[in-house]
């Protein structure tokens, strides 16, 4: 190489990293930062702007040019701040006193002239015009006057989110960018409640709410529990109908939850190979957290910090994480709201609802989520059905063969009764379906009729609508390959696969012959004014099981046969899970007696959604059922995996609003 090429080069590089330079794009994520030992996420994103000197509150500390200042909106004395500070302290787990060092505060200021007033003697405080910005406690950027909102890390322990998040100005979401210690746990982080006000327009202001990640978010990737679909799929453009509905309705997303893959039923351990079970905090932490939206059971069951979760119960999917988490849970009736952006395991028997240990934030969150479709009973007084039918119920709750579980189950149903002065009555579907058998199926048995309709309409809608398309989009990329997914979707789909069309058409007869003589035989409608449902039918959901998630399972197996649970699945008639309580016994893990739930499912007639929640709420405000905790059991307590050194700092708070 000659000099004077070497020279060219040279000359060539320099202009070339001008040109590059020039274009650079610098972001903020936003930053993670301690305040007397507690671990915030300062949002990039500010909320507003004050007139501020750069100087001002030099007592007050600072980290990269941000402090810790609150706001205080509406027409609060000076002398009340104290009180008012107090208060928030007992509402929110994100403030604390060290944020009102620096008091922006609305209306006059007197305080700065006037001498011995508690807050004068605690903070420094300004006045601010702007109301546009909630109270609560923010990060001030010194520099610029940019008030930032201020988010609590907390550790995913449980292992149920895939991906936190926080919104951005623009209606979407972004990856929340920040690691807090934790045994290879996500980090989650969540907006001070104090930035929220429930209104008749907003009345899920503030609640904190998780996603099952096949639910596709403004901005976000998702993985439908499989790593591969994560990794060549963009971020979604927009969010679903059923989402959006609940943030236009004032809910905070905090981040996407497991979901085991594509939503098809797994186990722990084996079945997860993508992604790891989330962990059930109940009894001795190791008990089998169900599926699909395991995520938002073991969640709900574990986190103060976190009010509600969305799933989709397909077979079971909301219900059985519901009730081993001893949580509240409810497949709706079909069609009350759209699943537009959402994976589909099979849109015939595809359905949205809720984990959640409050009713009455359960009530609210259906009637925004089904619109129109859902009627809240609240506050009205109702007609409940006197006509309880129960299905493998314990027969003899004394006998010798009884359990504690028999003996929660009982008394359960008895106290049902009583408050709707109801009677009692062993269902025996089998033999009802025998002596009513629909002409299109007459003499064939009911487990044979439906034996095969579950597995035949999830696996042929899911293959046509996820697994093909997937399949050769990942092709495309790959070279012909074909993604990883999971034992149990692939064993599923291979059923589907040597399936006909005929097979299809089959099975949805088979479905709409079952809802047909289900909804008008077992369970019809009552139209009377204030009625809606002809009676109850009841079915155990779990019973004290224990469920360890160490133990191997058999192969993946086809999902045959038929069971309790899939009665609303093709009836389209709403099953809610009720958490009844716990029976004590040994854990082979922990070597110690331990809790586990007990639980019951709850089905009324197709439509008659409300009718649910309001029973749950009458059942809790009779005494008759309590509202489940977050802990190590259903009514509180320690999780065992809970580092108790760092949780010592976490306030007990409950969004005090929703409770009764
Ligand atoms: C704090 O709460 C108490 C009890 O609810 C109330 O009486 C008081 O007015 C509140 N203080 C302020 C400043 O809002
Ligand atoms: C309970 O039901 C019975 C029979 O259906 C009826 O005679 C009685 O009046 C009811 N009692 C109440 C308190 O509603
Ligand atoms: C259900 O169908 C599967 C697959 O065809 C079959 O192996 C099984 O024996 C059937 N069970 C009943 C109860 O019919």
């Amino acid at each position: 190489m000659s000099v004077r090429s070497l020279g060219l080069s040279l000359l060539s590089l320099v202009s070339c990293i001008k040109l590059s330079a020039a274009s650079a794009q610098l972001a903020s994520n936003g930053l993670s930062v301690t305040l007397n030992d507690v671990y915030y996420f300062i949002s990039p994103f500010s909320s507003g702007k004050v007139l501020v000197k750069p100087t001002a509150f030099p007592t007050v500390p600072s980290v990269f040019g941000f402090k810790p200042v609150t706001v205080v909106q509406g027409a609060v004395a000076e002398e009340a701040l104290p009180s008012l500070f107090a208060n928030w302290s007992k509402i929110d787990d994100v403030f604390q006193p060290a944020f009102a060092q620096a008091i922006f505060l609305a209306g006059s200021i007197t305080c700065l002239t006037k001498r011995g007033t508690a807050a004068r003697d605690l903070s420094t405080i300004l006045s601010i015009d702007d109301t546009s910005i909630p109270s609560g406690p923010y990060f001030l950027e010194m520099a610029t006057g940019f008030l930032h909102p201020v988010y609590r890390l907390y550790e995913d322990f449980a292992g149920a989110f895939t991906e936190p998040l926080i919104p951005t100005p623009g209606g979407k979401f972004q990856v929340l960018s920040a690691q807090i210690p934790g045994s290879a746990a996500l980090t989650v982080g969540v907006p001070s409640r104090l930035y929220f006000t429930k209104t008749a327009a907003k009345p899920l202001a503030g609640v904190r709410l998780g996603v099952k990640d096949i639910y596709r978010l403004a901005g976000m990737k998702g993985s439908n529990g499989n790593r591969a679909w994560y990794s060549i799929y963009p971020a979604s453009e927009s969010t679903g109908p059923a989402v959006q509905a609940l943030i236009d309705a004032g809910a905070q997303v905090i981040g996407l939850q497991k979901t085991s893959q594509f939503a098809n039923g797994e186990s722990a351990t084996a079945d997860w190979v993508d992604y790891h079970m989330p962990f059930n905090p109940r009894g001795d932490g190791y008990q089998d957290a169900s599926s699909s939206s395991s995520g938002g059971g073991a969640s709900v069951a574990s986190y103060e910090w976190l009010d509600i979760a969305i799933g989709s119960d397909t077979g079971g999917s909301i219900r059985n994480p519901a009730a081993v988490q001893g949580l509240f849970g409810n497949r709706p009736s079909h069609g009350l709201a759209s699943l537009d952006k959402v994976m589909p395991l099979s849109p015939t028997l595809d359905t949205p609802g809720f984990l959640v240990r409050d009713p009455y934030l359960w009530d609210t969150a259906n009637a925004v989520l089904y619109g129109d479709n859902y009627k809240s009973l609240a506050n009205t007084q109702v007609k409940y059905p006197n006509k309880i039918r129960t299905i493998y119920f314990p027969s003899d709750p004394t006998g010798p063969e009884s359990s504690a579980a028999d003996a929660i189950m009982t008394s359960f149903v008895n106290a049902l009764a009583t408050f709707v002065n109801g009677t009692i009555e062993p269902l025996e579907l089998d033999t009802a379906w025998d002596a009513s058998t629909p002409a299109e199926a007459a003499g064939i048995p009911l487990g044979d009729f439906l034996n095969t309709t579950y597995a035949t309409l999830i696996t042929k809608e899911q293959i046509a609508l996820v697994r093909d398309p997937f399949y050769a989009d990942y092709a495309a990329i790959h070279d012909g390959r074909h993604p990883f997914v999971n034992p149990v979707p692939l064993v599923r789909w291979g059923y589907g696969d040597t399936l006909s069309e005929g097979d299809y058409e089959a099975a949805k007869r088979e479905k709409a012959i079952f809802m047909d003589w289900f909804n008008s035989v077992i369970l019809p409608t009552v139209d009377q004014p204030g009625q809606c449902s002809s009676g109850f039918v009841l079915y155990p959901s779990i019973q004290g099981d224990q469920i360890p998630r160490n133990r191997y399972g058999g192969e993946p197996g086809v999902p045959f046969g038929f069971n309790p649970g899939r009665i609303s699945v093709f009836s389209e008639a709403p099953d809610s899970t009720f958490p009844l309580g716990q029976v004590s016994s040994l854990s082979a893990i922990t070597n110690h007696d331990e809790l586990f739930p007990v639980g019951v499912d709850i089905m009324v007639a197709k439509g008659c959604d409300g009718l649910l929640v309001k029973l749950a709420q009458d059942l809790v405000k009779a005494g008759i059922l309590t509202a489940p905790l977050t802990g190590g059991t259903v009514t509180g307590g320690d999780i065992l995996m809970k580092r108790r050194a760092e949780e010592k700092g976490i306030k007990k708070v409950r969004y005090v609003e929703y409770y009764y």
